[in-house]
């Protein structure tokens, strides 16, 4: 059980009372409850919020990329989050992690420092994985295009890591003094996969449309670039084609097919988002 944590809330449709923690799982003053699964997480989603505009990982997706994440693939983003959290202050931290996948990003964390560790993602199978993984952390299935399913500023920090970004959510969740950090892949990420795929790659610059998606809600105050290279093996690379790369159409994946191996650039950027007030709609 984590030592403290953010309060959840009930996600039946006109409820949105706290959510405490009962015997088999949460309970609202209302009557509604949520069981806890075997592994620790629990679901939140309702019928009418299933469906999404992107569908939430499959196991076989969030199996890879645990593979690649325990491989090292991810660790200089994860090592700069660390030191981020370090520069955010005050600990323990209380930190939600919007589509956080199989949760390697805060068991890294988490195992470096004090954490109020929070995830949220569409996919249980990706939510399992990541209970088994920090059973101490309060991992949450839903889906953040519907809303985040916690009071209003519990979190000193929101990550959101190539993931979505419900801008009026995500300020609702942070105390106004908080930070949101966003990662979105750089132009030169896997510049040489895909390359190897369409026979050119074309460098996308991702992190201005985000900040202008965001505008309404936050103000973008830092960013960085961090690129890094790593080799992967065949395995690795269907790794690769099954998590990060799943828009890969046939003819793609069969000019990969024949690659042994591929030294591939990484590439992160990185943005520091302050809140706006809220109602300053500038
Ligand atoms: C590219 S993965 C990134 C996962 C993780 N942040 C990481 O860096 O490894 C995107 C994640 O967003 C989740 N996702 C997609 N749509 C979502 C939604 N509407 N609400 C919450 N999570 C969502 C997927 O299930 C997946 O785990
Ligand atoms: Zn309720």
């Amino acid at each position: 059980m984590p030592t403290a944590s953010a309060t959840l809330l009930c996600t039946v449709r006109g409820c949105g009372r706290a959510l405490a923690a009962s015997e088999r799982g949460f309970a609202c003053a209302g009557g509604h409850s949520f069981d806890r699964s075997r592994s620790g997480f629990v679901n939140l989603l309702q019928p009418q919020d299933r469906r999404s505009k992107t569908p939430g990982d499959t196991r076989a997706a969030a199996l890879a990329r645990r593979r690649l994440c325990e491989a090292g693939l991810e660790r200089p983003l994860h090592e700069r989050l660390l030191a981020a959290l370090a520069e955010a202050g005050r600990a323990p931290l209380a930190v939600l992690d919007v589509g956080c996948g199989e949760g390697s990003a805060l068991a890294f964390l988490a195992a470096q420092r004090p954490l109020q560790a929070h995830g949220v993602d569409l996919s249980a199978d990706a939510i399992d994985l990541a209970a088994r993984r920090l059973p101490e952390a309060t991992w949450v299935v839903a889906n953040a295009d519907r809303g985040l399913p916690f009071a209003d500023s519990g979190f000193d920090l929101v990550l959101t890591l190539l993931a979505r970004r419900p801008a009026t959510e995500l300020r609702r969740v942070l105390r106004p003094a908080g930070t949101l950090l966003v990662a979105v892949p750089g132009p030169a990420d896997l510049r040489e996969l895909r390359a190897a795929a369409h026979g050119q790659a074309v460098a996308r610059e991702r992190l201005d449309a985000a900040a202008a998606e965001l505008a309404p809600c936050f103000d973008l105050v830092r960013r960085e670039r961090l690129t890094w290279r790593a080799a992967l093996d065949r395995p690795g690379l269907d790794d690769l084609l099954a998590s990060s790369y799943r828009g890969a159409r046939t003819s793609e994946r069969a000019r990969l097919a024949g690659l042994a191996r591929l030294e591939v650039t990484l590439e992160r950027d990185l943005g520091w988002f302050r809140p706006r007030a809220r109602g300053n709609r500038g």
